[in-house]
């Protein structure tokens, strides 16, 4: 077990620079929240036709609907991604799909998906211009840093290797297949909670033989899907799949065809699961805690590891304990986060609600507290035993000089070129509600 969790680091160690600890930059008043979307209270009464008659009626092109489909706003793009889903669901290609029971998706888990659903994938311009940006970039630096850390050791030494080739590389024939030229890929890789597959590069990376990314947000999944086929060859084995991780056994939730191809009968064949910023809504009640642990450990190799990042619960209640004993708002935050929950004394271990705001990136969701002493007991029953878990300011701390992870600070864009933050207090106080962990499967 490591050790207890420090306090919280003082202000001096909230700079972000690489060299030196410098005071993070002075706190930028936040823009005004836009207004929410109103209806046009003008009539619509045209009277003369400005668009040519054959324009009505013409059916969306699928670039058409692809934009819009993604267009963050109004209720046409509700719509519109409603009829994608159900289209989406009635095109899927394997029939052994339509036995398979619906997702459930009322309640809290129904929140959940929608709100992840309705998230807009964004390109990577739009990405770098969020006003979390400093904060979206230092989170998948500690991302790097924990994947690069525990699972690039065990994917480069598994023995489910090959060799992939560029086109260039293939053009050149046989000669360079015959000699085991190209590019040296292994291991095998579970993301749960996959999300639009945002660490997809990071797999890429770790130059991993074949990944499967699950999640329960259909729309995330395509998204995804699409964002790896933007990855640059020599690319590895990817398979995508919308399916609830918490609910039931991957076994059973997914498509035959896809359990025997990525599941083979003979045992478990994952080197490394990965849940980033995702395990914690499983925590809702114990029976879906078990079966997450079930999926994650069914199929972890002895040795495998699994990654990790979720809210400190510590850090949490102690906040709530904080508030003012007579305040009935139990929330707390900043003008990047805000945290509410719904009761001060009664603290279940599982469905401990609270709800979540993340400026840019999460719209008042439901989320539990995971308790880490009770989440080690709990995995212990699924041979799964921890090796690693640092706040994140101590994953930043512990690295900010390491020869690979220092100079990656800045090429993520967590410092700028002066080795200035590009984070200010809010966003790092946002940042610091996370643990990183790493555990190992006996
Ligand atoms: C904050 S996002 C993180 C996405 C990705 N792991 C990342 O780090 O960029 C949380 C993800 O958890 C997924 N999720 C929530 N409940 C889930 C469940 N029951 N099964 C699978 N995925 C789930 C959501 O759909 C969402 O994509």
């Amino acid at each position: 077990m490591p050790p207890p969790p420090p306090p919280r680091p003082s202000s001096r160690t909230h700079s972000i620079t690489p060299s030196a600890n410098l005071p993070p930059k002075p706190v930028q008043p936040l823009p005004p929240a836009p207004p929410p979307y109103a209806r046009s209270s003008i009539p619509y009464a045209p009277r003369n036709r400005r668009t040519p008659a054959a324009s009505v009626l013409v059916p969306l092109s699928s670039a058409e609907w692809e934009r819009y489909q993604n267009y963050p706003g109004g209720i046409g793009s509700q719509i519109l991604k409603s009829h994608n889903r159900k289209r989406k669901f009635r095109e899927r290609d394997d029939p052994e799909d339509d036995d398979r029971p619906p997702f459930k998706r009322a309640g809290d888990v129904g929140l959940v998906v929608d709100h992840y659903n309705a998230r807009p994938e964004v390109g990577v311009v739009q990405r770098n211009e969020s006003p979390i940006i400093g904060l979206k970039s230092f989170n998948n630096w500690v991302k790097s840093v924990l994947i690069t850390q525990f699972a690039h050791p065990i994917l480069s030494a598994s023995l489910n290797h090959a060799y992939l080739q560029t086109p260039n590389q293939r053009g050149r024939g046989e000669r360079m297949a015959g000699m085991g030229g190209g590019t040296r890929v292994s291991g095998k890789v579970l993301d749960m909670g996959c999300g639009k597959g945002g660490d997809l590069t990071k797999w890429a990376k770790a130059r991993i033989k074949e990944y499967i990314g699950v999640d329960i947000a259909a729309v995330s999944i395509e998204q995804a899907r699409d964002r790896y086929n933007t990855l640059r060859p020599p690319k590895f084995k990817a398979h995508f799949y919308a399916t609830d991780c918490y609910s039931l056994p991957l076994s059973s939730s997914l498509p035959q065809h896809l359990v025997q191809e990525v599941f083979p009968p003979h045992g478990p064949e994952f080197d490394v699961v990965s849940m980033q910023f995702c395990m914690h809504y499983a925590f809702e009640s114990e029976e879906k805690a078990r079966t997450m642990l079930n999926n994650v450990s069914r199929w972890l190799k002895k040795g495998g590891q699994f990654v990790g990042t979720i809210p400190n619960a510590g850090q949490l209640l102690d906040k709530l304990d904080k508030l003012p004993p007579n305040s009935r708002d139990l929330s707390f935050g900043n003008a990047v986060y805000k945290i509410r929950f719904e009761e001060r004394h009664h603290r279940p271990i599982f469905g401990h609600r609270y709800w979540f705001y993340l400026k840019d990136a999460v719209d008042d969701v439901p989320e539990y507290i995971v308790h880490w002493d009770h989440f080690v007991k709990l995995a212990a029953e699924y041979s799964l035993h921890p090796v690693y878990m640092k706040e994140f300011h101590e994953v930043f701390e512990d690295n900010q000089e390491h020869k690979e992870f220092g100079p990656l600070l800045e090429k993520m864009k967590v410092v700028d070129s002066n080795g200035e933050s590009q984070m200010d207090e809010d966003q790092w106080e946002a940042a610091n509600i996370y643990i990183a962990f790493a555990m190992e499967k006996l």
